[in-house]
């Protein structure tokens, strides 16, 4: 069998091999091997083209698919062999299928570039990771909604500024988490129209002499245009930010998810029980349950956004065309891509079976603070009073109730008759908690009846 080292002889202007550090320092195939079976994909889509447009006969275009299918089979029982002196997976993909067929294998490269196929190579990759992703957001949604189902009437306290502001329904809470992952995943689509467009054929950069047609190849491996520009096509990683960028959000809508089960899994809250199945001890602290899945997550956005600093930093400079730099784009995709998909899937587990809501608790919560202080204040409006002036008049009864170690609720009528004379005995009712909530029925409001439709309105689009 006929042995070519690619790596190490290039082309006969070479005389002599690389230098040992430098070869490895050059060399990509540890990580980019990730890209083999997008790699082969690709390769066979160019194979084809090349037959159909009779730069190669269709019978060497049936061995080289052959030779492809071979390579694909011997990774897949563990025995494609890649070593540090074949580069990249691409050198390493040419190089085995020059050894098993020999000067046949040799013409997979015509009129394609490293340059091009890297490109189609990560769109491809990418392209499936997207769609992956989807479907776990639409499960972390998922998750979400069957606690919002269950806890419609559940009351939480509403906080802004982390200061007990209006209590709502825990569905309309956890409503706000599925909107967020929504737009995660109409930004991801969005994404997506720009990843799916090929490069191949555009080879090193000016395109090529050699008579091949690149929408054969685009429509092969499902891409609906090609780039315009041969130029801009192996040069733009403008997609990879993009990417990366739509998971930042991503991860951030996590953090700040992981951060509130966080807070309710303290003592001060009490809002959440964690269970055993997600939850971890301390090695020292006996009584210990530590929310280790959420914090992890929390801790994790970090990664995310350093990737994403990584891929405008390593672009910014570059003059047209392709450059060597382009190689690091890979360790940020890759890794943004796993550390999303292990956050959504960790989440979706924590949601499914780690968490349950402490009703008791959440109960005593929402009927032990001032936050029915709006209701009185709303109260007075519907009495004649102008809403300023009402604002007024309710701060003071808070203080004063404040002073006295009490409640709104725990007023007499006539403590209130003399705070306005327009007070009746129906504020009682205006002031317990189910009531401010199932009040609030403005659009997009936590009123019972709009989280209600909310929650249909969800069920219908999760279900298809
Ligand atoms: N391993 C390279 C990369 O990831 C493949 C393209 C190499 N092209 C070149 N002209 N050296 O970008």
């Amino acid at each position: 069998m006929l042995k070519v080292d690619l790596a190490n002889t290039w082309s006969d202007r070479f005389e002599s091999g690389l230098n040992p550090f430098v070869q490895r320092f050059n060399a990509s195939i540890s990580f980019d091997i990730k890209l083999l079976q997008e790699d082969l994909d690709g390769s066979i889509a160019h194979a084809l083209m090349l037959g159909e447009c009779g730069v190669i006969t269709n019978e060497e275009a049936r061995q080289i698919v052959e030779g492809l299918e071979k390579i694909r089979l011997e990774a897949k029982v563990g025995n494609f062999k890649t070593s540090v002196d074949d580069e990249d997976v691409h050198f390493a993909v040419e190089r085995r299928l020059i050894d098993l067929l020999g000067p046949i294998g040799k013409k997979l490269h015509t009129g394609r570039s490293r340059n091009d196929q890297v490109g189609t190579d990560l769109r491809l990759w990418l392209r499936k990771r997207i769609d992956e992703i989807d479907q776990q957001l639409k499960r972390f949604q998922k998750a979400l909604l069957v606690h919002a189902d269950n806890n419609l009437y559940t009351l939480i306290p509403g906080y802004t500024h982390l200061q007990r502001a209006q209590p709502l329904s825990l569905a309309h809470h956890l409503l706000a988490y599925i909107e967020m992952a929504q737009r995660d995943r109409e930004r991801l689509q969005d994404v997506r129209k720009r990843v799916n467009i090929s490069p191949l054929g555009s080879a090193a950069l000016a395109g090529t002499s050699i008579p091949i047609d690149r929408m054969k190849t685009a429509k092969a491996l499902g891409f609906p245009a090609i780039y315009a520009n041969s130029l801009d096509g192996v040069s733009d990683r403008d997609f990879s930010v993009e990417f990366t960028s739509a998971i930042s959000l991503v991860m951030i809508h996590l953090s700040r998810l992981s951060e509130e089960i966080i807070l309710w899994a303290s003592d001060e809250f009490s809002f959440i029980r964690l269970t055993d199945r997600c939850a971890t001890g301390s090695s020292l602290m006996p009584q210990k349950k530590n929310p280790d899945i959420p914090e992890l997550v929390r801790g994790k956005c970090g990664r995310v956004f350093g990737n994403l600093q990584c891929l405008l930093t390593m672009i910014k400079g570059l003059p047209l065309s392709y450059n060597k730099d382009f190689q690091e784009d890979k360790e940020a995709i890759f890794d943004t891509v796993s550390t999303v998909q292990s956050s959504l899937e960790a989440m979706s587990i924590l949601l499914e079976e780690g968490l349950e809501f402490c009703q008791e608790k959440l109960a005593i919560a929402v009927a032990t603070d001032f936050s029915n202080a709006t209701d009185v204040a709303d109260y007075l409006v519907g009495k004649g009073i102008p809403f300023r002036q009402a604002y007024q008049i309710v701060g003071r009864v808070v203080k004063d109730c404040l002073a006295k170690g009490i409640l709104l609720k725990d007023l007499s009528i006539d403590q209130w008759r003399e705070i306005n004379s327009v007070i009746e005995a129906d504020i009682y009712e205006k002031l317990a908690p189910k009531q401010v909530v199932a009040s609030r029925i403005s659009q997009g409001g936590t009123g019972f009846v709009r989280v209600e439709e909310q929650l249909t309105s969800w069920r219908t689009q999760l279900d298809s």
